[in-house]
């Protein structure tokens, strides 16, 4: 590590300058106006090597944010309990500090870039007094890409920078191409906001009730503040890959969502590229390392929560990953549930974030097996087996890198990424939608999308299972004004050979029986393997092989069309899982208006177009 020197030497150059290891002059000016503010009593600058990964690690263990779980249970890894007060994304505290407050749109905050800047400047003013600055040199995406995508993140915590090392592409290399190329890069400044004084202890989770997740679309650049949360303050990840890429992506034709990536060989050999986008916490990452229960049908990962698509020279839509790592919802990851997750973690080099941990240094939580007769949680209390209160919260994670992954499909090292066959858009619904259904074309996927609605999860701070409308699974991601957003979406269908883009499906693994019904109030569908059976049609529609009835939403499976060998449902349950019910639909028409009201003359035509159609179709 640097101190920070008073003097300059005979060059001219700064003390800054001097213990940096570049002469990249963007890079230079960016961490020496970001030290100047915050005041740091050191600044380091990542590697990315292993020692430094040690070095961080024992500094994180030395302060008790994290302890080392025992290695012979899972090598290399830790366990972490953060504040209470910051277990989540935080919506509200979330801004798009366009130039323009038309350009955030109405479903965003929005505050002007200089009055958001003055006020976080005055947040930012010492805030990493007593405290490391880490800069971390990342890539979002492969750094041999055409155009990679470059960020430099500026953050005061240990446990960021050890995060971001398993999350994305960081370090020497990153930083050598960058002055190779001259590179620009997205700016991205983070702080727990916590000063310590001279002598003044640390705590194990710093951060501050005062939080500000501010991107500047623009001007490319992320200000974060009082969060050490991974969606708040991990900025490759939310800030950058989805809220500053989705605007560079509207400037210039292309995609940036919140989707997962697989590839799915059938028994013949035959293979399509699936990406699919479900809010937080609504089965991407499940979904994503599924371990088929059908015979013959493999499933490996390009990435489990962020893609990014472009136009290729032959027309079809191809997908990268951008990220490096997983950040998994731990509670309900188990054997049974996400076996290729399980071995992912258990190669160890993962942290763990507010499960609990174990007697014998391992870490639990709900729906894992083998609770431990006593461990202690994550709000750091003595537990067991009876305790009324959960073990680990539900929005824990694990966060893990995507190499260990067994099934991680080779082309996650291509750059010019899949060429995607289909998007499943989906989410958590009790009630109304059907397992899985097709939309009729490409502005009607779109309208699907636009018009996503699931039940809110503890993935972001509110209230959980309330339904809302999140477009695309991107309502809290989308770094611009929702109504553009949708008209991109139209224009990207808009094709020489509209044959050639994805076709678009609707899936529902969280629809229950009705107790009106005689049911039990349970899930429909059993979910996670059985999902094989859902992308099994899917590959089958493409083919031109599955049958569907068309109803006034969409190409709903028939009941034979669906491989439910060796399933144990009844033909009943089945049915209750494809059905689509006329007077439920209706009664979402209403809300849809009203959703598709709050933009006003932005709302592209098209959208309106589709739902006088299912207005019509459904009779009402
Ligand atoms: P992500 O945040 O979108 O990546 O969602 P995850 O894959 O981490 O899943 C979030 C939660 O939903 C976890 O508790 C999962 O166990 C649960 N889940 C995922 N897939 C399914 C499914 O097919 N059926 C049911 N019932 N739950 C699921
Ligand atoms: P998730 O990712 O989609 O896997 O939940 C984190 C988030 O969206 O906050
Ligand atoms: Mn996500
Ligand atoms: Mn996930």
């Amino acid at each position: 590590m640097t101190a920070i020197l008073e003097t300059e030497d005979t060059t001219g150059a700064t003390p800054l300058e001097q213990a940096a290891p570049t002469s990249h002059r963007g890079i230079l000016d960016f961490v020496a106006e970001v030290a100047a503010l915050t005041q740091p009593d050191e600044i380091h600058w990542c590697t990315g090597s292993d020692q430094e990964w040690t070095e961080l690690t024992d500094f994180l263990v030395s302060v008790g944010t994290f302890t080392r779980l025992n290695p012979e249970r899972m090598p290399n890894s830790f366990h972490a309990a953060s504040d209470p007060i910051d277990v989540a994304r935080v919506e509200d505290r979330t801004y798009i500090c366009s130039v323009a407050e038309r350009d955030a749109g109405p479903t965003n905050n929005w505050m002007a870039p200089a009055e958001m800047k003055a006020r976080m400047r005055g947040l930012y003013d010492g805030c990493m007094r007593g405290r490391t600055m880490y800069v971390i040199p990342f890539v979002m995406g492969h750094l041999d890409a055409e155009r990679p995508m470059f960020g430099i993140e500026v953050t005061d915590s240990a446990y960021v920078t050890a995060s971001m090392r398993v999350m994305s592409r960081m370090g020497t290399d990153v930083l050598r191409r960058m002055e190779e190329l001259e590179a620009d890069f997205v700016q991205a400044v983070h702080s727990v906001g916590h000063p310590l004084e001279p002598g003044e202890a640390d705590v194990a989770w710093p951060c501050n009730e005062v939080k500000y997740i501010s991107q500047f679309p623009e001007e490319r650049a992320i200000w974060s503040f009082g969060s050490g949360y991974g969606g708040n303050a991990l900025l490759g990840k939310k800030c950058y890959a989805l809220r500053i890429a989705s605007a560079m992506a509207r400037d210039e034709g292309w995609l940036a969502e919140h989707m997962l990536i697989l590839k799915l060989t059938s028994p013949a050999g035959s293979v399509k590229y699936v990406a699919a986008a479900f809010p937080s916490a609504c089965g991407k990452t499940n979904l994503a390392m599924l371990e088929p229960t059908i015979p013959g049908w493999k499933v490996e990962t390009l990435g489990d929560d962020i893609a990014w698509m472009r136009r290729g020279e032959d027309g079809r839509l191809w997908a990268v990953n951008p990220e490096n790592g997983f950040f998994g919802v731990a509670p309900g990851t188990n054997w049974h549930t996400n076996p290729n997750a399980m071995r992912t973690i258990a190669k160890g080099s993962s942290v763990f974030t507010n499960v609990a941990l174990t007697d014998d240094g391992d870490v639990w939580w709900e729906g894992l097996e083998n609770p431990p007769a006593h461990a202690t949680s994550w709000k750091g209390e003595d537990w067991s087996p009876d305790s009324e209160e959960l073990s680990s919260h539900a929005n824990s994670r694990y966060c893990t890198p995507i190499r260990q992954c067994d099934i991680l499909a080779p082309e996650f090292d291509d750059p010019r990424g899949v060429p995607i066959d289909a998007i499943l858009f989906g989410g958590r619904r009790r009630t109304t939608v059907p397992l899985v259904f097709e939309s009729r074309d490409w502005n009607h996927g779109t309208f699907l999308g636009a018009t996503l609605s699931s039940e809110t999860t503890a993935a972001a701070t509110g209230a959980v299972g309330v339904v809302r409308r999140d477009p695309m699974a991107m309502l809290p991601f989308i770094g611009y004004n929702a109504g553009d957003y949708f008209g991109h979406w139209v224009d990207m269908g808009k094709h020489a050979d509209a044959a050639k883009m994805p076709r678009i499906f609707y899936v529902n693994w969280f629809r229950r029986a009705r107790l009106e019904d005689g049911g039990d109030g349970g899930f429909l569908w059993p979910g996670f393997g059985e999902n094989s059976r859902v992308l099994k049609w899917v590959v089958e529609r493409i083919e031109g092989e599955a049958a569907a009835v068309e109803t006034p939403i969409g190409h709903v499976p028939t009941p034979e069309s669906l491989d439910t060998d060796g399933l144990e449902m009844t033909a009943a349950e089945l049915e209750a899982a494809l059905a689509v019910d006329a007077d439920e639909w209706r009664a979402e028409l209403p809300q849809i208006e009203e959703w598709f009201a709050r933009f006003g003359d932005d709302l592209p035509s098209v959208l309106r177009d589709e739902l006088e159609g299912l207005r019509a179709r459904l009779g009402a």
